[in-house]
């Protein structure tokens, strides 16, 4: 018999989680005005709210935290960090940032102005943020494949090169970049192949335009490839980062993904010139070049973490418990989207709760549903992440209304997996007797899905 995938790990040390009863998260959720972040950790008994910063470190970064050098200029953890981040890579210059989204705001302020046009693939929401905050259009390119749940297309986080291309014609002067997300968290954790962002890489070529990855997952886009791409069967994972980066101009990293660190960033780069560009920005909100908003023994557990978050066999477990969850909800007739991709599941609300008006919210009825259910806090990826149109001020109704079930990194047992399925089986076996939704209470002008204020409809 072929030997399934185990976790290249034991445990070492545990953290007690809270058990609750159904009536207690019914009280909890409305004090909560039914937005799953404002809960209190110990309010949840499964949290798959995210995979970002929420992993679990090894010793060996936990042992690189003591050996942090927190000398203000020239520390010893910012060479550590470097030499991984050139090693893995392959970019000559880094800075370091607090998050993701902060090597966002940074590069973007070097790079981004008014009136300009970013295309790529589905774009995160802190992305498309900072570049509708700086009055600047993002343009979504990501294939059709993509928005169909049931379509088997292994790389649904691809760019259509023919939309691409018609908006580098058509803006040809008011492009900064093509910023390409891997694996593209937004279209449901889906890759983007080694072919596509060869073939990306050759269209920026064409209209010289410079190519930046925003990598949070990357090492799982290369599994992915790995696994799904045939002639990469037999390349390393290593290899296979070295080449996907060979494609970009500059990264940014929010390495509470892949990195697997509780904080931190940074952006890598290529070019003398825009290095020293965003550096000026990277001393202003983040801080001096060699630290920029981490710690010295941030920044060591982190050049560890690089090392061990592109390791195969720890790739291997972490997508396969994905699957895991994928395949349980697949049995139990729960719709998700498929192919399963890099770090979550999306689970299709559109499909389950169809006779309750997309008004009403229904990825987020079915996320609180499943906290009520069992006190698995899971995540909307639907209307109210996707913002009012920044010109009609009217909500933007995505394709998808999905509720995300993020897995943190080295965290959950398959049992907890488990738990996480059969609460879903029991909301969609209950689904027809929800008969409402929500209606907001109050919100933010951008990014409303943190604190928006809802109430039942
Ligand atoms: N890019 C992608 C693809 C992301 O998924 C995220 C964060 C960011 C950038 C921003 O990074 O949080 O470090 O500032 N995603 C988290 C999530 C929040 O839950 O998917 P950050």
């Amino acid at each position: 018999m072929k030997l399934p995938y185990a976790e290249p790990y034991k445990i070492k040390m545990v953290e007690n989680i809270s058990k609750s009863t159904i009536e207690n998260r019914i009280e909890w959720i409305k004090n909560a005005k039914y937005n799953l972040f404002n809960l209190k950790s110990n309010q949840v008994f499964i949290d798959l709210l995210t995979d970002s910063g929420t992993g679990a470190m090894s010793d060996k970064q936990w042992s690189e935290i003591m050996l942090g050098d927190e000398s203000y200029a020239g520390a010893s953890s910012y060479f550590k960090l470097k030499n991984a981040i050139s090693d893995i890579l392959g970019f000559p210059y880094f800075l370091p940032t607090h998050q993701g989204r902060a090597a966002e705001n940074v590069l973007f302020s070097a790079l981004v102005k008014k009136g300009d046009f970013v295309p790529g693939n589905a774009h995160f929401d802190t992305t498309k943020g900072h570049i509708e905050f700086r009055k600047a259009t993002a343009v979504d390119c990501t294939i059709d494949e993509a928005y169909d749940i049931e379509n088997l297309f292994p790389f649904k986080g691809n760019v259509n090169l023919n939309k691409l291309e018609a908006v580098l014609k058509e803006h040809k002067n008011n492009i900064p970049f093509i910023i390409i997300t891997i694996t593209c968290n937004s279209a449901g954790g889906q890759p983007v192949s080694m072919q596509n962002l060869r073939d990306v890489k050759n269209l920026a070529d064409k209209y010289n335009k410079i190519v930046v990855f925003d990598s949070a997952r990357f090492a799982e886009n290369a599994y992915l490839i790995k696994t799904r791409e045939a002639e990469y069967k037999d390349v390393s994972i290593r290899d296979i980062v070295k080449e996907m980066f060979s494609y970009a101009d500059v990264m940014t990293m929010s390495s509470k993904k892949d990195a697997i660190v509780n904080m931190g960033g940074f952006i890598g780069i290529k070019d003398e010139e825009i290095f020293k560009k965003a550096t000026v920005f990277n001393i202003i909100f983040e801080g001096y070049i060699t630290y920029g908003g981490m710690s010295g023994r941030d920044m060591n557990a982190l050049a560890q973490g690089l090392h061990e978050g592109t390791e195969f066999y720890y790739l291997e477990s972490r997508i396969n418990q994905v699957k895991f969850l994928g395949d349980k909800l697949v049995e139990f007739g729960v719709p998700v989207q498929k192919p399963f991709g890099g770090h979550a599941i999306f689970v299709d609300a559109n499909k389950i709760l169809q006779h309750i008006p997309v008004e009403q919210y229904r990825a987020q009825i079915l996320a609180v549903e499943l906290y009520i259910e069992a006190g698995v806090r899971g995540v909307e990826i639907g209307t109210l992440l996707a913002d009012r149109d920044p010109i009609t001020k009217k909500d933007r109704y995505p394709k998808n209304e999905f509720v995300r079930l993020a897995i943190p990194r080295r965290t959950y047992t398959n049992n907890h997996i488990e738990y996480v399925a059969v609460a879903l089986a029991n909301v969609l076996n209950r689904s027809k007797k929800i008969t409402s939704g929500y209606k907001i209470i109050s919100e933010a002008p951008i990014m409303r899905h943190f604190t928006v204020e809802l109430e039942k409809a």
